[in-house]
């Protein structure tokens, strides 16, 4: 019988790795994972969340569902990532760089203070920023992605930003009651490397594009996670669609990437952002 559309969104017996899968966004797109037929890993460097993450899944999708503590600065630990997930299920079909530090607005203290300036930005934050948004991302490609094209096919999607596309607007961020040169602001590493980001993705996708390995990224806007009423307005307000996203609303675009029904496209970014980047 001839293949009907939803088919090209089945992913039954393909097994995804998802890097910081017991985070917020990570557990949305195992989700994904899991209610297209999937069977998805969690590769997270906190132990009890990716237990927890997984004991949900399983027990709400009544699947199987693997939780890998997992720290994508060190080779070594995706290496045996990937060992146990080829023990377990003789396959990887897709790897999702998720991981990322992402400092919450939400969470007191962590853009409150002048540290995030571009000015006073420590090195040491730089380089811990860097070793998990874009290095453990290379490694995860080179480990896992490099298997999948000795195998012969596989798919790769990078969780880039919008701030990959645009920069911040440092304005939403701002403080009342603080000096100007005591503001916090979005660190520059955030643009950094989700801009990094796409140009890995465009790399990966022609270098691996004759080993049937597709390399595509996503560019979400922010997640409404119970930010401050002040910041949602601020941020609103540049953004078309006028609100933030829903936890859930990118699971779709996932799915797609990651699944059949976006075969024949590599290297691309897809932007979902209520419109943010048009304005
Ligand atoms: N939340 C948003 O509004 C938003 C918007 C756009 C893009 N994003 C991107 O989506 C991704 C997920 O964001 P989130 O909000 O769910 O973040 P989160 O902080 O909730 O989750 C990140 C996860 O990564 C894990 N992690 C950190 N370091 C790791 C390491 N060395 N090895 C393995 N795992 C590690 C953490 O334990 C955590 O579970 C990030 O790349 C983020 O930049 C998020």
């Amino acid at each position: 019988m001839e293949r009907q559309v939803k088919d090209y969104f089945d992913l039954t017996g393909k097994v995804a790795i998802i890097t910081g899968g017991a985070g917020l966004l990570g557990r949305k797109h195992a989700e994904a994972i899991a209610e297209a037929g999937g069977i998805p890993v969690i590769a997270d460097i906190d132990s009890s969340g990716a237990t927890q993450a997984c004991q949900d899944i399983s027990k709400r999708y009544q699947l199987d569902c693997l939780g890998v503590i997992t720290d994508i600065t060190r080779r070594q630990s995706i290496e045996q990532l990937l060992t146990q997930v080829l023990e377990h299920y003789k396959r990887v079909d897709i790897l999702i760089n998720n991981a990322a530090h992402n400092p919450k607005v939400e969470a007191t203290g962590i853009t409150e203070t002048e540290w995030s300036r571009f000015e006073n930005f420590p090195l040491d934050v730089w380089q811990g920023d860097m070793m998990v948004g874009l290095t453990g991302v290379f490694l995860c490609c080179q480990v896992i992605g490099s298997a999948m094209a000795a195998r012969g096919g596989g798919v790769i999607l990078n969780i880039a930003s919008d701030l990959a596309v645009i920069a911040p607007d440092q304005r939403i961020y701002r403080k009342e009651g603080l000096a100007d040169d005591n503001q916090p602001v979005k660190p520059v590493t955030y643009s950094v490397i989700k801009s990094g980001l796409i140009g890995l993705t465009r790399y990966l996708a022609t270098y691996w594009a004759d080993k049937n390995v597709r390399v595509n990224a996503i560019s979400p806007g922010g997640v409404y996670n119970g930010q401050s009423e002040e910041f949602v307005q601020k941020l609103t307000n540049l953004i078309p669609m006028g609100r933030m996203a829903h936890v859930d609303e990118y699971k779709g675009a996932v799915l797609f990437l990651v699944s059949e029904a976006s075969s024949y496209m590599t290297g691309g970014n897809l932007i979902i952002e209520g419109g943010r980047t048009v304005w």
